[in-house]
Formats: C-alpha cells, structure tokens, sequence
C-alpha cells in the first residue's frame, strides 16, 4: 500500500486456458505487492480452468465465445464491451490466444499489455519451447510489451531470461519459463499501474524517460 488508497485500481485480466499468470496476479494484490484488484476475468473459451479459479475466489467473470460471432470485428467490439463496463486501469493478457485488431489495442493506449513465454522478438506464436529447442538457443525466458494488433508484437516493457540446458526438454523449460512468467508479470503490471513504464506511439517510457531496452529481471 503507498497512498492508503489500496485497490483504487482495477486490472482486468483475459484467459483462454490454465490461467496461472491470471491466479499468480491476484495473489499479487492480496499479499499487497499490487497495488490493485483483479476485478474482472475475461475469456473467449468458455471451458478454460481459470474461470472456476476466478469463480471460487469471488472475481466477476464473462466469457466472450469467439466462435458466436460472425467476424473478428464483431468479437473484439463484444469483448472490449465487456471490459469497458469494469473500467479498469489496466487489461492484462495472461494466456490470451486471440489476435486483436488495431480498433481494439487502439481503444486501450498504454493500457493493454501481454506476456508471451520467449525473448521476443524470436518465436512469437505456439510452441515457443519446442521452437527454442529446435533452434539450438542457448537462452529462452517471457517478454512482456504492450500490444499491437501483431501476433505477440508491440513495444517490449521487460523480460526475464533463463539458460537452456542440456538436458531441457519442452515441459521442463515450460516449467521454469512458467516460474519467471509468474514474477515478471506481476512486477511489470504493478510498474504499469504505478505510471512507471507508460507507451506512446511505438515507444517505451520508463519514469518517462525513453527505455532503449527492455528491462531484465
Ligand atoms: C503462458 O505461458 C503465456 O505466456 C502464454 O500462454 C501461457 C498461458 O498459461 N501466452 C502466449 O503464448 C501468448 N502468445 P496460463 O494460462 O497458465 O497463464
């Protein structure tokens, strides 16, 4: 808490699937470290497990079933819709399999971010683990940025870095990917609420001056 006005800020969060980053986020703002409250967990597949998770722990949820509408304009205005209802601060990609158009990240200006398990800009889409292994990389790890209306494209706000080992197969650098994924994302999204890292046009600010590179943890 900074100000005594704990949980002024509300992060809305969208899944498609296991939700960990969406679980790890709100147990960031109980223990404080966030400075805010998930309030509203969105996700376009109405079978992903982390809305029985959001359920249980009394956060409003909404699913926005891609398949129901006719294009991906009508999607995307149903879904940014339902976040506009909540109003939040910040909206939170967390396991988001869904490429936004640019009548979307245009509504959320420095507002809208995403985590994506690789250094980006190397291996955006799927199967980044099995990608990384297949390219011989020494080094793997989850980017954070804000989002364009590119596949895991838009400005680079941080990332965490991991060696790749010998022995490392795609579910054990899941695994140890997954574990930084959960720290990261919790860092960036509490220096995003705080005005830390902000976006203009296609360029970081962090504590508005220009972030040349994005930040290592
Ligand atoms: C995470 O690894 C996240 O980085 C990735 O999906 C997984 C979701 O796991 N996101 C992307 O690949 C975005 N392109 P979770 O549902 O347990 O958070």
């Amino acid at each position: 808490m900074k100000d005594g006005k704990r949980n002024s800020k509300c992060i809305s969060v969208l899944i498609s699937g296991r939700g960990s980053n969406m679980q790890a986020i709100h147990q960031r703002c109980l223990d404080g470290a966030i400075d805010a409250t998930v309030s509203h967990v969105i996700s376009n597949n109405p079978q992903a497990a982390g809305l029985r998770y959001a359920e249980q722990h009394g956060i409003t949820t909404t699913v926005v079933d891609h398949r129901k509408y006719d294009d991906k304009t009508a999607f995307d205005r149903a879904l940014a819709d339902s976040i506009d209802e909540h109003q939040p601060s910040l909206v939170a990609l967390a396991g988001f399999m869904r490429v936004l158009s640019a009548e979307f990240t245009d509504r959320y200006p420095g507002r809208l971010i995403n985590i994506h398990p690789s250094l980006l800009p190397r291996h955006r889409g799927l199967n980044t683990h099995r990608k990384v292994l297949a390219g011989g990389d020494r080094w793997h790890g989850c980017s954070v940025h804000f989002v364009s209306p590119a596949l895991d494209g838009g400005p680079l706000i941080a990332r965490s870095i991991v060696p790749v080992l010998p022995d490392d197969t795609p579910d054990s650098l899941s695994d140890r990917v997954l574990q930084k994924e959960h720290m990261l994302y919790s860092k960036i999204i509490s220096g995003c609420l705080d005005g830390d890292y902000s976006c203009r046009g296609h360029s970081v600010f962090y504590r508005d001056m220009p972030l040349r590179y994005p930040h290592t943890f």
